[in-house]
């Protein structure tokens, strides 16, 4: 059995995308944003009913949605990086700028900060700029953030997840709106609230490799947005000043045994998902190590199920070059709470 996209995927990658053979030119270019996904509602500790409102509801709601969160890794775009890492006292804070070839982005300050955060906006505004990527004065949120594939996430999901944001604590934090990017809102649909379909480790992996993005830096770019005929083949390249130097290229994670991951089985999947270590014992740098303080909470099944998701995506042959890159910190988790 192969990892299957299904229609409505292909759609919205193709809204994200253009193929590379129109001409590039100067115009503006859609961003590492891209979707993919299918299968489909409640994940993992799971059963996070919204509704009735009694208090044991309320902490299962955000028990679920700080899992989600977690998953979603919202947290490694909105906090900060300096020079000794994620300044974890401004998590969700924004201020986070990252280079890139259409201009330098900002993150802006998530927290319920009613001044300078997200805190006069309603539940209903926050998750539609979390999968629709419309902010609730209509305008739309560039595709740096991966909300074309936030898209995917379930009802229940997304109202778990806000229910938990509102939990964090709001800090003021002044962030300049980014401007000038050469990259353009990509229109995204109405959510398709498709169940997540957690007893099957194919379906209920492609949803959380969906919302886990990897397809947003595992697919190399064309000018005007993701190269579809190389999904998950990898080859993007990254410059990541504040982490180190040289260039770094995301690898090709399709089967292709050659130039892919074919030869890994799942279980090493898994494994170096949740620690960033290679079979062959060397990390993996850059963007994942952040993802990783996030990632490795999530529950065994869901690695499994990532892992079996992963290792059906068809074979790409795609020779990614050596990366240069040597990183100047380390990346690691958040510190516990609790
Ligand atoms: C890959 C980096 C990245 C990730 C991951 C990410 N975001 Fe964002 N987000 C951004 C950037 C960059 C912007 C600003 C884009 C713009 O200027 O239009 C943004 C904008 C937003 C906005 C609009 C805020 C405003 O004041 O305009 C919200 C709300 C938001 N993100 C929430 C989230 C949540 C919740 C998650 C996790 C589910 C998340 N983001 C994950 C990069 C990211
Ligand atoms: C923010 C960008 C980003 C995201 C999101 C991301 N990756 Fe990566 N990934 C990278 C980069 C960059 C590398 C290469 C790092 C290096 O060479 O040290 C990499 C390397 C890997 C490797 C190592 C492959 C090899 O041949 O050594 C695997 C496996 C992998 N990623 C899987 C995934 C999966 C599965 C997801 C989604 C759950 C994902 N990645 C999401 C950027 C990303």
């Amino acid at each position: 059995m192969t990892a299957r996209m299904t229609n409505r995927t292909w759609l919205l990658i193709a809204l994200a995308a253009a193929s590379c053979s129109k001409k590039p030119a100067d115009e503006k270019i859609t961003g590492s944003g891209s979707a993919v996904g299918s299968g489909s509602a409640a994940v993992g500790s799971g059963s996070a009913a919204a509704g009735s409102g009694s208090a044991a509801t309320s902490a299962a709601l955000v028990e679920r949605g700080e899992y989600v969160s977690n998953m979603l890794a919202c947290a490694v775009c909105h906090t900060p990086i300096g020079p000794q890492g994620p300044d974890f006292k401004k998590a969700w804070a924004g201020g986070l700028e990252m280079p890139e070839k259409f201009g330098t982005w900002r993150s802006p300050n998530i927290t319920m900060d009613k001044g300078t955060g997200i805190g006069n906006w309603t539940d209903a505004q926050i998750l539609d700029s979390i999968r629709e990527g419309k902010r609730p004065d209509g305008s739309g949120i560039l595709p740096v953030m991966p909300y074309l594939n936030y898209n995917r996430m379930t009802d229940d999901d997304g109202k778990a997840l806000v229910a938990y944001m509102r939990t964090l604590p709001a800090i003021e934090n002044v962030v300049a709106p980014n401007k000038d990017l050469k990259i353009a809102y990509v229109p995204a649909p109405k959510p398709a609230n498709e169940r997540d379909e957690v007893a099957d480790p194919v379906k209920h992996g492609e949803y959380l490799a969906t919302l886990m993005h990897c397809n947003a830096c595992h697919t190399p770019q064309c000018p005007k947005g993701p190269d579809l005929s190389k999904a998950f083949a990898g080859g993007m390249e990254m410059e990541l000043p504040m982490l180190g130097k040289g260039v770094l290229y995301t690898s090709n994670i399709t089967s292709d045994v050659d130039t892919g991951i074919g030869a890994w089985t799942e279980a090493q999947i898994a494994e170096t998902l949740k620690t960033m270590v290679r079979p062959n014992g060397k990390p993996i740098l850059g963007p994942m190590m952040f993802y990783q303080g996030y990632w490795s909470r999530l529950v065994p099944a869901d690695f499994t199920a990532l892992a079996t998701y992963v290792k059906r995506i068809p074979a790409i042959k795609n020779k990614v070059p050596a990366s240069t890159f040597t990183m100047n910190m380390a990346g690691g988790p958040p510190p516990d709470k609790k």
